[in-house]
């Protein structure tokens, strides 16, 4: 079956707002379709930084700015999306094979990214025009 960023899609998360401040939260396979394998998170960004230009093969994520704001965009080899993602209560879906690029961080932004599989060198394709091939 072929990828597709139709596949990609933003994930309201549970809230639960207090005075004491807010809560949500993020369980595999509920809130998100995947098993939790690995969690990284990217910060300390300087201003006008791309990060992330590659796909994976088998890798799906989910990207959330915990702080902060950035742009997610999404390319499957038809078309290209961007997604703005600035509150902490949802996130970006993407799955497998898509090509993703992170760009415009805020100062101070933290991109929290739930991955399902462990780090895989080999899982990524670096060069666009050998994604183009891929997804073919
Ligand atoms: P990379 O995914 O290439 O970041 P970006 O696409 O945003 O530039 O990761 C940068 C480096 O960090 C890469 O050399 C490998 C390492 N890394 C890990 O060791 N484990 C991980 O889970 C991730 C995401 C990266």
């Amino acid at each position: 079956m072929k990828v597709s960023i139709d596949d990609a899609r933003i994930i309201n998360l549970p809230i639960f707002p207090d005075k004491r401040g807010n809560l949500s939260f993020i369980e595999e396979n509920k809130h998100i379709p995947f098993q939790i394998k690995r969690t990284y998170w990217i910060y300390d960004v300087p201003g006008g930084v791309a990060r992330g230009g590659h796909a994976y093969k088998e890798n799906q994520e989910f990207i959330v700015a915990l702080s902060g704001s950035f742009d997610v965009v999404l390319d499957d080899g038809k078309s290209r999306n961007t997604f703005s993602l600035n509150r902490s209560y949802y996130g970006l879906y993407v799955p497998k094979g898509i090509w993703r690029q992170m760009e415009n961080f805020s100062t101070n932004s933290l991109a929290l990214i739930l991955a399902s599989t462990n780090f895989d060198k080999a899982d990524y394709i670096y060069d666009y025009k050998l994604f183009k091939d891929y997804v073919k």
